[in-house]
């Protein structure tokens, strides 16, 4: 079988998280602060918070924001189930919004429709890989006084502008997970230039201790710690962080090899009339985390049926409105993302997916859809 991902990590990053082990520190310790720390200048931000997923990296930032009850938080409704459950979390209601149907992301002039006197934040998913539109966004959200809280969880590395998402949100989260652009196994990393809501994320995830774990541990004085508010036990392990440490050497080579296969693949499905390949507006630096394509003459489920009976795994992406957890949203119709749920796939992607593999997955396609 042709998987859908493979992992890209070796003898380095064993190495490191044996290391990290053998230190004696597993927990959040010094690499998890190392790491956050390089993550946070890779994109230029000022600050960096490690956490053990994006999905609490999502919630933490919402938390810190003090988003809660009676507050709206508008999303996309085509993205990972975790986007609009992390603003369950807090006790907000996420408001589903359309997407535009080149790009895959969050249209902003449904955004601007939405916006109520309970809107507290925005969250665009840079879905896949690709930016969401972030420069009209964040117009909407300085005219409405509103946080955009980015869901980057795809897109480590993107840029937009030349500017590398992580610095351009108010808050930006992105994923570790391992189908990811990088990878800790599980983990998170939120960046924002906000010292103040920083400091309130790195208490609020080790469940608000007024001393953090590292500095009672590597001091001999006496220290009595409080708890002034209810936080969450969202820590990244130095054991990830050492992973992640390596992992981001590699960042370079991972976006220009996946963009290398989409470019191959683009190619290659050029004479395909029953797909049609990604968009990359001018500008966007997408680091195809998937590869996705729509199909203009079949079901979604006919094509992965037949791709997978040749021995090669797709994946697809929900619309979250159109989820049973989500029903009670009553969202109205938005028939941009009930569409892409119904017709887009995405294909195997990853570094070390041979030409032979890649011509397999793209005869498999083609048989599935001539
Ligand atoms: C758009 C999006 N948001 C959030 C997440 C959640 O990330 P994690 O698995 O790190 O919690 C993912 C992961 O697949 C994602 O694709």
């Amino acid at each position: 079988m042709i998987p859908i991902t493979r992992l890209y990590v070796g003898q380095e990053e064993a190495d490191a998280a044996a290391e990290a082990v053998k230190s004696g520190w597993l927990s959040v310790g010094p690499r998890a602060a190392k790491f956050e720390e390089l993550v946070a200048a890779k994109v230029g931000a000022g600050y960096g918070v490690s956490v053990n997923s994006c999905t609490t990296a999502l919630h933490l930032a919402l938390a810190a924001l003090d988003i809660g009850p009676g507050d709206e938080v508008i999303c996309p409704s085509f993205t990972f189930i975790a986007t609009p459950n992390s603003i369950r979390y807090t006790g907000a209601t996420p408001v589903f919004a359309d997407i535009d149907p080149l790009t895959y992301n969050i249209d902003p002039a449904h955004v601007e429709t939405l916006i109520t006197s309970r809107t507290r934040a925005i969250m665009p998913a840079s879905q896949i890989g690709l930016p969401a539109d972030l420069t009209a966004l964040r117009k909407i959200a300085a005219a409405h006084g509103l946080h955009l809280v980015e869901d980057a969880a795809p897109a480590f590395g993107a840029t937009l502008d030349g500017v590398p998402l992580g610095a351009i949100s108010d808050v930006t989260c992105f994923s570790f997970d391992a189908r990811k652009i990088l990878t800790t196994g599980e983990g998170g990393v939120i960046t924002t230039n906000d010292e103040v809501l920083a400091k309130r994320m790195k208490a609020l995830r080790a469940n608000a201790a007024s001393v953090s774990t590292l500095t009672r541990h590597t001091t001999t004085a006496v220290i009595q710690e409080s708890y002034d508010e209810i936080g969450f036990n969202y820590k990244m392990t130095d054991i990830q962080a050492a992973v992640g440490i390596v992992q981001l050497g590699k960042l370079d080579h991972v976006v220009s090899t996946r963009r290398a296969l989409a470019a191959r693949y683009n190619e290659l499905l050029a004479g395909n009339d029953a797909v049609t390949t990604p968009y990359e507006p001018a500008g966007y630096g997408h680091v195809y985390q998937s590869y996705s394509i729509r199909l203009t003459r079949h079901t979604q489920l006919e094509v992965m049926t037949a791709m997978a009976e040749r021995g090669v795994a797709t994946r697809r992406i929900t619309a979250c409105h159109l989820q049973p957890a989500y029903f009670d949203t009553n969202a109205p119709e938005l028939p941009e993302s009930a569409k892409a749920a119904e017709n887009h796939l995405l294909l195997p992607h990853f570094v070390g997916l041979t030409e032979q593999e890649q011509d397999e997955v793209v005869d498999a396609l083609h048989a599935a859809t001539h």
